[in-house]
């Protein structure tokens, strides 16, 4: 069972004045909550001594009233615990039916809502994303972060933690984290940026948030790439934006039948060092066509950049916002590949004309980031724990990639072709033939087996079926087989 807070004092209303004695209020006060289950089975009941100091009564009343609700079976005491609410009420005296779905069925009348949601609460929650384990996207090494390093930062920053430390942060970020973040883009990712163009936010998606609102308006037509990344589809639906789906070939998106279907875009969506999810690398002459684009049709760019610490076969390639001269490119960046997702930090380089304007729209979210990872991330970085894990990460990702890509070939080649396994924690694989993608993420998932159709990273009908194959959290010894699983799973009528 979930465990209730502990001791918190329920809404009690005592009048004085009332003809019914100070014990009896306190007694049916309660004896109604559990009836109605605002409280619930084993949680903790305040002291008789702070039940009586909160109503400002004597704590004579609250005795009696206790000791009549213990007496009746409401409460009961447990040695270490106090007293509680009893674990064995019976039946007749609660409602089964959680109180939540009682008022809802109880209301009439319109109950207007927003039209653009719908779209998102259709699609539900696929199997395939449950579960931890073989193959699942988006999860880390998780067992070979420095854990122990981490705790000695977090540690001593909550021993370092001051007054201010306390108070509302810098509505933007800390700027000892931006100016640290923006080193180390201009060092790894060839960015030109300064600390006063970054906004720190809480991983990617926030930051595309912020950006859609801020450069569109509903009506605006964006190109997105087909296949392509989801959740950043919907951000721009919530906006009431009209995506357009642009191809992407082995170079990446392909600018030319953008501009035949949609020259006048307000803005472009890509992930040009790995593509999700087919994992190409935007070639330099596409990139170019793509900023000439964007600063002849008057249009902006959204780069997001979410894993490209991660490279095997060659160095990391240049960002896109390094090769614009005319401030056209808003880059995203986030911690959740390079560290974990759990962390919920992430960063946006914003063009200097707009930096008030993503201010004042952030304001109006949610007043700022968290302060404290982001001291404990300078240090972090600072220090140099940061660049020592993306090198053994990258060791050991490509060691995890290799064997997937093995195993792959020996198992299943002929029936798959690998895309996009020369960066980052995933790979594709595009089924030679057969159409039933999400038929078999469905099964695989049913064994344990996480693997991401690739039928809905499409808008329009799907040109490739397949699966993405996270490996960062896959360990070589457990991908032999799980491929093998794949086999079966792929070879069964
Ligand atoms: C294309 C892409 N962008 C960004 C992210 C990360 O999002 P966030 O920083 O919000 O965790 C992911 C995670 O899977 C992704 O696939």
């Amino acid at each position: 069972m979930k465990k209730a807070p502990s001791g918190i004092v329920p809404i009690i209303a005592v009048d004085r004045k009332a003809p019914q004695a100070l014990y009896r209020q306190i007694y049916d006060a309660y004896r109604a909550a559990i009836v109605e289950r605002r409280l619930r089975s084993g949680q903790r009941i305040p002291s008789t001594r702070s039940l009586a100091s909160e109503l400002g009564v004597s704590r004579f009343p609250v005795l009696n009233a206790y000791a009549q609700l213990l007496a009746e079976g409401y409460f009961e005491s447990r040695v270490g615990a106090g007293t509680v609410v009893s674990s064995s009420l019976p039946d007749q005296l609660t409602s089964s039916e959680p109180i939540g779905a009682r008022v809802t069925a109880t209301r009439s009348g319109p109950r207007p809502v927003a039209r653009r949601p719908s779209a998102l609460l259709r699609l539900g929650r696929a199997a395939w994303l449950g579960g931890r384990g073989a193959f699942s996207v988006g999860q880390v090494a998780f067992d070979e972060f420095p854990l122990q390093v981490w705790t000695n930062l977090v540690a001593r920053h909550c021993r370092n933690m001051s007054a201010r430390s306390f108070y509302y942060g810098d509505q933007m970020g800390s700027m000892a984290f931006r100016e640290t973040i923006a080193g180390y883009l201009r060092t790894a990712r060839s960015l030109h940026c300064e600390a006063e163009q970054i906004m720190i936010v809480s991983g990617s998606q926030q930051a595309l948030e912020i950006s859609a609102r801020a450069i569109l308006d509903p009506e605006s037509r964006v190109w997105v790439e087909e296949p392509g990344y989801r959740l950043a589809r919907y951000v721009f639906s919530l906006t009431g934006c009209h995506v357009v789906p642009v191809p992407i070939d082995q170079e990446g998106l392909d600018v030319a039948a953008g501009i035949k279907r949609c020259r006048k875009a307000r803005a472009a969506f890509v992930t040009p060092s790995h593509q999700f999810p087919l994992g190409a690398t935007m070639s330099a002459s596409r990139r170019l066509q793509l900023l000439d684009w964007a600063q002849s049709s008057g249009s902006w760019i959204i780069e997001d950049d979410y894993d490209s610490e991660y490279r095997y076969e060659s160095m990391p390639v240049a960002s896109l916002q390094g090769l614009d001269s005319n401030s056209r490119v808003i880059y995203i960046g986030t911690f959740s590949k390079v560290l974990f997702p759990s962390l919920r930090l992430g960063y946006v380089v914003i063009p200097s004309d707009l930096v008030d304007r993503f201010l004042a729209i952030r304001v109006a979210m949610d007043l700022g980031p968290p302060t404290f990872y982001q001291g404990v991330l300078t240090d972090f970085i600072g220090e140099g724990h940061f660049a020592r894990h993306i090198r053994r990460m990258r060791v050991l990702y490509r060691e995890r990639r290799s064997t997937l890509v093995d195993s792959i070939n020996k198992e299943i080649g002929s029936m798959v072709e690998v895309l996009g396994s020369e960066a980052g924690m995933y790979l594709a694989v595009a089924l030679q033939n057969g159409r039933r993608d999400l038929e078999v993420a469905e099964r695989a998932a049913r064994q344990r087996l996480w693997i991401w159709p690739l039928s809905p990273s499409y808008l329009g009908e799907a040109a490739r079926q397949g699966f993405i194959l996270g490996f960062g959290s896959t360990k070589v010894s457990e991908i032999p087989n799980a491929v093998r699983k794949l086999r079966n799973l792929l070879t069964m009528k």
